[in-house]
């Protein structure tokens, strides 16, 4: 195994040894390739480049106390890839060939998939882009399906402590019919100025509300937003929020607790009434929130009072990574593991 100072990996990009490769020409995808090269060659008229043409995910593999490796819910994201590639007019890439991309680069990497216990872990990071050359805006006919892998830690360098974030009105990230509920490149090239202001300001990421009307809650930076109350888990249902896998998961879990769930549209002004807030995703995990500031009226929402995570929230962080490092048995069938 690769040595590194596990415990304090930041999210970020390490070379590993290998990624897959495939191209999808003439209607079809080809076979599958492995190459040890970082850099790829495309056309300078490629529609990634010029009219947004790319779509990515990002999911986990982890080390079990038994050295083995786990993937964690692939499926969920072969899917909400597909309807990304749908959603900008992509070629789509079948369940079949992102598993075997996928397993295929973690594999060969399993050097680099960090020791149990280190709270690192591997990310994976599949990609697909329009490659085809194109001036006038409409879909490539050549895509390009890649998957790289690299060993990260926490999102937010706090790892499970809280983190303070902040209201954004001045920016929307995506449009009310936009792209929001796509997982594309576009959405993340709009939040970059927000997420800009929001650190400047000292925050650890920013809160942003529906682009229509500014009433409800949408998204926590690259993270699902989620409140309890009492003994309910509540998340925005919103068109322009991405259906975050985390989100679905800490949504079962909280039933299999017997807590109600509720996904609904969360207005702005409920904030007073939550016990707990979070933000959660796959790199995000779960990101306990302290305060919610508003910067246009100066109302500062605290919760985490003596600075420590929920109640709630602690139960789900720890369920949910005992099934991921394969502590606690998998009972809806989320991890598969490598051999
Ligand atoms: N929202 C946005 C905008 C994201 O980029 C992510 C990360 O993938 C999430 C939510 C969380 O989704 P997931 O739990 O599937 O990683
Ligand atoms: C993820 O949680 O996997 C993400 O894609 C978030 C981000 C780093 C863009």
């Amino acid at each position: 195994m690769e040595t590194f100072d596990w415990k304090n990996m930041p999210f970020g990009y390490t070379m590993t040894d290998y990624n897959i490769r495939c191209y999808y020409r003439n209607g079809q995808w080809g076979e599958v390739e492995i190459s040890s090269s970082e850099f790829i060659n495309m056309h300078m008229a490629a529609t990634c480049l010029h009219y947004g043409q790319e779509a990515f995910e990002g999911l986990k593999a982890f080390r079990g106390k038994d050295n083995r490796i786990r993937i964690f819910r692939w499926k969920n994201n072969a899917m909400r890839m597909q309807d990304s590639a749908l959603g900008i007019k992509m070629a789509v890439v079948p369940d079949e060939l992102f598993k075997k991309a996928v397993f295929t680069a973690v594999k060969l990497n399993e050097k680099f998939v960090p020791p149990y216990g280190t709270g690192a872990t591997l990310y994976i990071r599949p990609l697909l882009i329009g490659t085809g050359a194109e001036v006038g805006v409409k879909p490539a006919s050549e895509y390009m399906f890649m998957v790289f892998v690299t060993p990260v830690g926490p999102y937010f360098r706090e790892g499970f402590k809280p983190v303070d974030i902040m209201v954004c009105r001045s920016f929307d990230r995506a449009a009310p019919l936009g792209t929001g509920c796509y997982k594309v490149g576009g959405n993340y090239a709009a939040s970059l100025a927000s997420l800009d202001l929001a650190h400047r300001e000292g925050f650890s990421t920013a809160l942003y509300l529906d682009p229509k009307e500014k009433k409800y809650i949408d998204e926590a930076g690259p993270a699902n937003f989620f409140a309890i109350r009492g003994n309910t888990y509540i998340t925005p249902a919103s068109k322009s929020i991405l259906p975050s896998i985390t989100n679905m998961c800490l949504e079962q879990l909280c039933r299999d607790m017997g807590l109600t769930v509720e996904r609904r549209p969360v207005a702005f002004d409920e904030l007073p009434t939550f016990d707990e807030v979070g933000a959660c995703g796959t790199a995000a995990v779960i990101t306990p929130i302290r305060k919610i500031v508003d910067p246009d009226t100066h109302q500062i929402y605290e919760y985490c009072c003596d600075g420590k995570p929920g109640k709630v929230s602690t139960m789900l962080y720890n369920k949910l990574i005992s099934i991921q490092n394969g502590d606690e048995p998998d009972i809806h069938g989320w991890v598969e593991l490598v051999d």
